[in-house]
């Protein structure tokens, strides 16, 4: 099945012809000038021969010297190869190459028509290939990231609230979505007391008929938010817990707000599995009069 491929000659057989022909022509050509310039060397020979070193010096006929009559025999074979070549093997008459030329003419056509045919039948999937090409592409330049404060146990939320308030980390999150698209549950979105300014609200729910403010776009599935988010370079997903769940398979970064204490809890961030996860950067807070807990930013990204 992927033995290697035999070698099937790309030429038919009257190009064939017309090519052995032409090499034929040229030989015969060139036989033809390596005649003549033996009958020049050779004149001039036997002039020498009879003049300078006196070689049949008292041989004439009809009181012309012998050498002129050895020339005028060889000159009578030059011609008639002359002729040979140029007439009586000249197979390749005007009209025989007009027949020629016509034939290649139409074989070429017909293969140009073939492939003109291949190539609308083709059309289609090279489109579709092309497109798929594009969607990678757009992929691979977009850095879908979640964000997320988590405590040491990854208690993230309780009765549907956040279970601390730390301004610094509310900043933080304001400063990196703000002015691009944020996926999350929709129990999240009913956490939030209206939309939050300047981001594009993507939430997820089952349900089909879920009413949401102007400008908050509905999907119901992760897939489809990410989807709505194709034009956003960095698009976030900022939870709940469910939606966190899901979206660590996919996604290139997290975001994350280590609150260095533990909570009770009925929301979890999932277990951030090192092997696939490398730690590039973390900053610790201490505990000030705006921040009641200990907390670190750390970012990771996917090995
Ligand atoms: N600490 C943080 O950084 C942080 C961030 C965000 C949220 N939170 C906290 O997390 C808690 C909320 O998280 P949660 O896990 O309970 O809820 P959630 O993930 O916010 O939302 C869950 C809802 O999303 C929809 N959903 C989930 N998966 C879906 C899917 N595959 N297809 C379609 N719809 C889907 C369902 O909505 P329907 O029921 O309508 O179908 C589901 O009930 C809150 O306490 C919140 O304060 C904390």
């Amino acid at each position: 099945m992927f033995g290697k491929k035999k070698n099937v000659p790309q030429i038919d057989k009257e190009q064939l012809e017309l090519i052995q022909n032409a090499q034929k022509r040229i030989k015969q050509k060139k036989r033809l000038y390596a005649h003549f310039v033996v009958f020049l060397i050779g004149a001039l020979f036997l002039i020498l021969a009879n003049t300078v070193l006196g070689i049949g010096k008292n041989f004439k006929i009809a009181e012309i010297e012998w050498f002129v009559f050895a020339i005028l025999l060889w000159l009578f074979f030059l011609l008639y190869h002359i002729f040979n070549v140029f007439v009586t093997h000249k197979f390749m008459g005007k009209a025989w190459e007009q027949k020629q030329l016509d034939k290649l003419v139409a074989l070429q056509k017909n293969r140009i028509e073939k492939i003109k045919t291949e190539l609308k039948k083709e059309a289609p999937h090279i489109a579709k290939s092309e497109v798929y090409n594009e969607q990678l592409n757009n992929k691979k330049t977009q850095e879908l990231t979640i964000i997320v404060a988590a405590a040491e146990n990854n208690a993230i939320g309780k009765d549907n609230k956040l279970i601390w308030h730390l301004s610094n980390d509310l900043k933080r999150f304001k400063t990196l979505t703000n002015g691009h698209h944020i996926i999350m549950g929709r129990k999240t979105f009913e956490s939030f007391p209206k939309p939050l300014p300047n981001r594009t609200h993507v939430v997820i729910t089952r349900q089909q008929n879920y009413k949401v403010p102007e400008g908050v776009i509905t999907v119901n599935s992760l897939e489809a938010a990410i989807e709505a988010c194709k034009t956003d370079a960095q698009p976030f997903i900022i939870g709940g817990g469910q939606i966190y769940e899901q979206a660590m398979n996919i996604a290139d970064k997290i975001e994350l707000t280590r609150v260095h204490e533990t909570f009770e809890a009925d929301a979890f961030f999932p277990e951030i599995d090192t092997n696939i996860w490398k730690e590039t950067s973390n900053t610790f807070h201490k505990k000030d009069d705006n921040h009641k807990h200990e907390f670190s930013f750390i970012t990771y990204t996917r090995k």
